[in-house]
């Protein structure tokens, strides 16, 4: 686990390892090495690539290997028209380094590598020798703490997939192929696949995605569906703008999850559905709620926008209930780059159901049976979202090995509890939650620290100003209304580095010491 420094390496870097000799690595072949070993993130401009293959093509002498060797493990960063318009604005001499230092900014790409010392003052990219730049890669957990530690880094996980992404939202673009078209369905397809369901619909969002779900449950006015009292208000507002009334539960006092205890009390015979929300990534105890739902001939819809790829019992959550639903906010474990999320179900007919009601009610162009809406997934976030889906397991596993050390770091500090993860779970820790009475204290003790935090959720549902109609008084759900003084998010993303969370725990440790 390593957060990776990304850097532009200058074409002078690639000729100075290519005439290396074997007994003599210069910096600039050792930097090239770090980059094929994937410890440090590095990218060339497209024109460079173009100059050095030509060259190379045209050196007999210069094997093919050395190209796949020094070209193969760098990402390209295209030259657009506003890469040559912010090279204008920097102004400096030589016009070629320019779009070097712009292409850089573009990607927030903080070292531009080359063996020609230059000042660029106009720009925040710093311009290094390789020799000098090795030791800056030596020093990294030292500089990296200086820097703040962000709550979610999305920019991990879009370098490391940034060529494959900008060549599918091109040609996206270039086919106009802007909904339900190919890139969507092969997502879809992709997408039942991982989930080992038959069906996969692409809505608009998660939240639309539990509305239509219910819709396609024909759950309406006068019905009643039972949900957590912690989870985000999509959840409960999909029940109303369905029409039905919320039924809030308290959550288990050790998972979080839905209470199994205090489901039965909540049923009555207007009772229509249960939202099991995987919050934080674990999943709900689905075959204990499917007993009750069997039980009291309700349906299931699992609100699944924290829980992309998790397991109950070894089985597929699409093994449980009616229907799943999935956000694909950007900052989920399979995120969109804009709003995004789907349905997935194994019955055909929920299937059909949702495909027509997410698409004005219809199949053909002009015959709608009945109205729906319009919430269809557009080709952008398909193509994203069908790259993104190769990497979820393994960044699903960076996510429960940076969980697993901090559980390894904290539990033993006694005021703090760490997440208690079921056995029979594949927990995908969307979210790392603590839970202490200090909360607000270390929040903001972290805050001074440069370590950003969150807090899902400061209010539970029932507490809202937005569920006073009903009434509730917080003793009603004593756990749900406890928890949110108590609970916070810590850091946790995709590739986050050992150092990060070992740094974030360390910070966690001064503060207790002081108390
Ligand atoms: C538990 C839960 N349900 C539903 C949603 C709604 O998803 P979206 O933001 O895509 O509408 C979210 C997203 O934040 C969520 O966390």
């Amino acid at each position: 686990m390593m957060e990776k420094i990304d850097i532009l390496i200058s074409t002078d870097i690639i000729f100075d390892a290519l005439i290396a000799q074997a007994e003599d690595v210069p910096a600039s072949a050792e930097i090239l090495k770090l980059c094929s070993e994937n410890k440090i993130k590095g990218w060339i401009t497209a024109d460079d690539y173009i100059k050095i293959f030509s060259c190379i093509k045209e050196n007999n002498q210069l094997s093919n290997n050395l190209i796949e060797k020094h070209l193969s493990c760098l990402s390209i960063i295209p030259i657009r028209s506003q890469t040559i318009s912010d090279a204008h604005e920097l102004n400096d001499k030589d016009f070629s380094d320019n779009i070097k230092i712009a292409a850089a900014q573009s990607m927030n790409i903080k070292y531009f590598i080359t063996l020609k010392m230059m000042n660029c003052s106009r720009s925040s990219v710093k311009v290094m020798l390789p020799a000098d730049f090795l030791k800056v890669f030596n020093n990294h957990n030292i500089m990296f703490i200086s820097e703040k530690i962000a709550f979610v880094n999305l920019k991990v996980q879009f370098h490391q997939i940034y060529n494959q992404i900008d060549d599918q939202i091109n040609k996206v673009i270039n086919e106009t192929s802007f909904i339900q078209g190919k890139y969507v369905k092969a997502f879809e397809k992709n997408f039942a696949k991982f989930c080992k369901a038959k069906h996969c619909i692409g809505v608009g969002n998660g939240t639309d995605a539990l509305f239509i779900a219910l819709k396609a449950l024909n759950i309406s006015r006068g019905d009643e569906v039972l949900l957590p009292a912690n989870s985000f208000i999509a959840t409960s507002e999909a029940v109303t703008m369905a029409g039905a009334s919320v039924v809030f539960v308290d959550c288990d006092p050790e998972t979080y999850n839905i209470d199994l205890n205090r489901i039965r009390s909540k049923i009555t015979n207007k009772t229509k559905a249960i939202i099991p929300v995987h919050l934080y990534g674990q999943p709900a105890h689905m075959s204990l709620i499917s007993e009750i739902a069997k039980e009291y001939n309700l349906n299931i819809v699992q609100d699944c926008a924290q829980a992309h790829g998790a397991t109950f019992d070894n089985k597929p959550l699409a093994d449980f209930g009616d229907i799943l639903c999935f956000s694909f906010y950007p900052g989920k474990n399979l995120g969109a780059y804009g709003n995004a999320g789907a349905i997935v179900t194994n019955d055909n007919e929920i299937a059909n159901k949702v495909l027509m009601f997410s698409n004005h009610g219809r199949k053909d162009k002009y015959k709608h049976e009945f109205e729906g809406i319009n919430s269809r997934l557009d080709d952008i976030q398909g193509a994203v979202l069908n790259i993104k889906l190769n990497y979820l397991n393994q960044w699903n596993d960076s996510r429960r090995n940076a969980s697993i050390l901090y559980n390894t770091l904290l539990e033993d500090i006694e005021l703090i509890t760490t997440p208690y993860t079921l056995p029979n779970v594949k927990h995908v820790y969307h979210l790392y939650v603590i839970r202490l009475k200090k909360r607000n204290e270390l929040q903001a003790y972290l805050s001074q620290n440069n370590i950003l935090t969150g807090i899902h959720y400061p209010i539970a549902l029932p507490n809202l100003e937005a569920y006073s109609y009903l009434n509730h008084k917080p003793a009603d759900f004593p756990v749900a209304s406890q928890y949110q003084n108590e609970i916070l998010s810590l850091p946790v993303y995709p590739g986050i580095a050992e150092s990060t969370v070992r740094h974030v725990s360390q910070i966690i440790n001064n503060f207790m010491k002081k108390l």
